[in-house]
């Protein structure tokens, strides 16, 4: 197999990802108990979609067709990031998994990136490489944006106890608190 082949292989499991993620933010969107949280998910969302766009532009300039290969790694992630929607936690706490779900996501994203990059890199693929260079940027931004919002949060919830006094009571507190 030449390693255009492989190239191929990674970028149509990029491009399976990226559509399964936008599927997905939205839920983490509408799950998230912070305003900020959720405000990030959802500029993310945006920025996802432009990335499906540059992908299918790779795949224009490489003369090849970005479907017919589904991504599993990155659905057993997004299930996980199901699972954290599910737990049964309040406030801080409850985004402190979506926090943990989100930045797999991003970081399993950035790995991707990095790996299609050295390829295309290697096979002097210059346009592809200031494509996808332009989507690992957004991957590592989000990722930092996700930890710098998730610090307070996470502050938070270490404060939070571990069983609810009130129902619901979690929650009052948490919305209570500006966020920046
Ligand atoms: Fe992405
Ligand atoms: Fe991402």
């Amino acid at each position: 197999m030449a390693l255009k082949d492989v190239l191929l292989d990674e970028l149509r499991d990029m491009y399976s990802a990226e559509n399964q993620l936008v599927k997905a933010l939205p839920k983490l969107a509408k799950g998230a108990e912070s305003p900020k949280l959720k405000q990030l998910f959802s500029a993310h969302l945006e920025e996802t979609k432009g990335q499906v766009e540059r992908l299918k532009k790779v795949f224009a300039e490489l003369d090849e067709k970005p479907t017919g290969q589904h991504c599993n790694g990155m659905e057993g992630v997004i299930e996980e990031g199901k699972d954290a929607l599910e737990k049964d936690e309040e406030g801080a706490s409850f985004d402190a998994g979506l926090i943990g779900a989100a930045l797999r996501t991003e970081h399993y994203e950035i790995a991707g990136y990095e790996a299609c990059i050295s390829m295309a890199t290697s096979l002097g693929l210059t346009k592809v490489v200031k494509l996808l260079n332009a989507n690992l940027k957004e991957e590592l931004a989000a990722a930092k944006k996700i930890m710098s919002a998730g610090g307070p949060i996470l502050k938070q919830s270490a404060k939070e106890p571990e069983a609810p006094i009130k129902p619901k009571s979690g929650k009052e507190k948490y919305s209570a608190k500006k966020s920046k």
